[in-house]
């Protein structure tokens, strides 16, 4: 076995994990093996570095937040750190929880291909590595990727901005109407491997629009490499908006009316240019144009409420949060994770064995069902659009 420790509580703690979130806790007491009281409360589990790239996307800190929880409650110690997106804050990070004797590492990459050095010092040290939500790249040091249909996501992107068009219905069946619609394309960080597998699965459902002339896109700004926003940055994607604006639209008679975009940050700074450098309108109702998103974050659902933002992609962090507890604890035990894909990650090295979720479209009309009734947001946060 490859593992370093499979340690006596890691199979009372994972016991302990898998009772918990079936029954609501109480678990674990016929498996204790340690007598350090019932199974939630176990604490020599071992100690698991968790690496998150940025606290300054909500979303991220919410992934944070589900893993250290999960992993407590599991009876793990966590070494939990977030990397202000800086590439060497990130390695140093990691180095620092193999140095600190972290029994398992649980990843979400700046950029993908940076972290090669300290994944070959975790895995000789004989530390199993999770990469999470963004696929680690360009090494055979990882050993397990936890992540959403990243293509999936796009398709479910492409799809809102069509149904926002007006091209298709909420059933995603074409209503007859072909346009043409004019729109523009934006894409996330290009050393972010998801970033590519979103562009591809919206492309797919885009681009036979755009070969038959229903879409088009007037700035001709169609390749990845074109469109794609480096850092996933807000303020990138306001000034490349500005600029499409200025140079295509502003003073000619060609009129946005979409915008792609993959990341409810982006689609912020996209709404601001549109508004004020493209002077729409602030509802859709009075004009401005379908922008979708990703993430559901705060701000954007209560854009989404308010008739500003069209669309976004609801990804629930707690489910994935909790795929990579469960899958670092079956290191931890000596067991295999098991995983729903086994072909689709290839991260230049080897196929990463891959556990992949599923993700929702969300709308002004289904906000209530994805976000509120399953807890995720709360009434009065999507009110005032503020996490509280
Ligand atoms: C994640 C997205 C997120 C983006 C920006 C991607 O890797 O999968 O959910 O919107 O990073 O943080």
């Amino acid at each position: 076995m490859k593992f370093r420790k499979f340690l006596a509580a890691g199979a009372g703690a994972a016991l302990a994990f898998t009772l918990a979130a079936c029954s609501g806790g109480g678990a674990g007491s016929e498996t204790d093996s340690t007598g350090g009281g019932d199974g939630g409360e176990m604490t020599e589990g071992g100690l698991i570095g968790v690496a998150m790239p940025t606290e300054t996307s909500e979303r991220w800190i919410a992934d944070g937040d589900a893993v250290k929880s999960g992993l407590e409650a599991a009876g793990y110690e966590v070494d939990l750190q977030f990397a202000a997106d800086d590439i060497p804050t990130q390695q140093q990070q990691i180095d620092n929880m193999i140095t600190n004797g972290a029994d398992a590492l649980i990843v979400a990459s700046i950029d993908g291909t940076t972290l090669s050095g300290q994944l070959a010092a975790a895995a000789e040290a004989g530390i199993p590595i999770i990469s999470y939500d963004r696929l680690i790249n360009e090494t055979e040091n990882v050993d397990f990727y936890v992540s959403f249909d990243n293509f999936e996501v796009g398709v479910q992107q492409a799809s809102s901005l069509l149904v926002g068009l007006g091209v298709l219905d909420k059933d995603l069946n074409e209503t007859g109407d072909e346009g043409p619609y004019n729109i523009e394309l934006f894409a996330g960080s290009p050393d972010d491997n998801n970033a590519g597998f979103f562009f591809n699965g919206a492309m797919s459902v885009l681009q036979p629009y755009i070969d038959s002339g229903v879409l088009s896109v007037p700035s001709g700004q169609t390749a990845f490499d074109q469109v794609a926003t480096l850092r996933w940055l807000q303020e990138t994607a306001q000034k490349r908006m500005e600029d499409i604006l200025t140079a295509t639209y502003v003073g000619t008679d060609t009129t946005l009316d979409g915008v792609l975009s993959p990341y409810d940050g982006l689609s912020r700074g996209i709404l601001n240019a549109l508004e004020f450098t493209g002077g729409y309108p602030a509802t859709i109702a009075e004009g401005m144009p379908i922008v979708t998103g990703q993430d559901a974050e705060i701000a954007s659902v209560k854009l989404i409420a308010d008739d500003v933002q069209f669309s976004t992609i609801f990804k629930d962090t707690r489910k994935l949060a909790e795929q990579s507890v469960t899958a670092a604890i079956a290191y931890l035990n000596g067991e295999e994770p098991e995983a729903n894909n086994t072909t689709d990650y290839d991260n230049g090295v080897k196929i990463v064995p891959s556990y992949l979720l599923e993700s929702d479209i969300v709308y002004a009309d289904n906000i209530q069902e994805l976000l509120i009734d399953s807890g995720y947001w709360t009434e009065d946060e999507v009110a005032s659009g503020q996490a509280s």
